[in-house]
């Protein structure tokens, strides 16, 4: 219920594509640490089975007694599943395979794409103070996606410059709709970055060009370049931008959060 003694809410932004390896989790871990960085309070929700994001987070396999499978089921406190990253201002829900169940066992629960909404807005998440809250999605469409995007008040979707990059996207775009006719009709795209770009590469240029015509505005001018320290990173359980702080890579995601936060201003006035 609207409560005007409680503080806004934060803006949480599901980071999906259904395509598998197009950046989604390294676009999460560091547009997350670039905002940390700026002094925004960040929660990473890692709603991947993979557990791609707690890993490159830093919390080990045995470190995840709590995870996101708690977090959207209520049956743990969010003292018990959120937890600190290395970075300053940078929290995460870790995730591990348990989750890979969620889908089957939450069929007959009537709630069951807004098991993520209702947990994400419970008052205690208050104390957090949180700016922002990222949910890095699995490669799918399944109902954990659904649950990202009933929560989310944007879509953040990372493009692989490459080859059939396009193709897909359509089908995001109706699922989009499909959620936004049926349980949020508040829910907006926030743009779509386009990743691992070369430009010495025709064929990244191509990608851009046609992102750009066919998507307008919604494409981000900000490019994440391809960078192996982008790569290297998570290996050593850290952002890009506490592994090589200087890196093409760190720099660009800087650049994709000033951006973003930004637009937000901009949307905002
Ligand atoms: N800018 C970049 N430069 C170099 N390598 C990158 C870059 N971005 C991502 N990668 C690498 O590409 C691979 C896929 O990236 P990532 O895991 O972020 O994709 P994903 O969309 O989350 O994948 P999945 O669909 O499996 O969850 C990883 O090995 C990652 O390190
Ligand atoms: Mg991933």
């Amino acid at each position: 219920m609207f409560d005007p003694t409680r503080p806004p809410g934060p803006k949480i932004i599901a980071v999906a594509n259904q395509k598998g390896g197009v950046g989604k989790t390294t676009t999460t871990i560091n547009l997350g640490a670039a905002l940390a960085e700026q002094g925004q309070r960040v929660l990473v929700v890692d709603l991947d089975p993979q557990g791609n994001a707690s890993t490159g987070l830093g919390i080990e396999a045995d470190n995840r007694e709590f995870t996101t499978y708690d977090l959207i089921l209520g049956d743990a406190a969010l003292s018990d599943v959120i937890q600190q990253s290395d970075t300053d201002n940078l929290l995460i829900v870790p995730a591990n395979v348990d989750l890979s169940s969620a889908d089957m066992e939450l069929i007959s629960n009537e709630k069951r794409s807004f098991l993520l909404h209702d947990a994400l807005r419970q008052h205690a998440i208050d104390t957090y103070r949180l700016d922002y809250i990222l949910i890095d999605c699995p490669p799918s469409l399944n109902l954990l996606t659904i649950n990202a995007m009933v929560a989310a008040d944007s879509v953040l979707v990372p493009l692989q410059s490459e080859f059939f990059a396009l193709e897909g996207l359509s089908q995001l775009m109706l699922t989009i709709r499909e959620v936004r006719q049926t349980a949020n009709p508040n829910l907006r795209i926030e743009g779509v970055v386009l990743t691992m770009y070369d430009g010495r590469n025709r064929l990244s240029q191509q990608v851009e060009m046609d992102a750009r015509d066919n998507l307008g505005e919604l494409v981000f001018e900000t490019i994440i370049p391809r960078n192996v320290r982008v790569s290297e990173a998570p290996s050593y359980a850290m952002p890009v931008l506490s592994y090589d702080s200087e890196s093409k890579g760190a720099q660009a995601y800087r650049e994709l959060a000033n951006e973003l936060i930004k637009k937000q201003t901009r949307a905002a006035a």
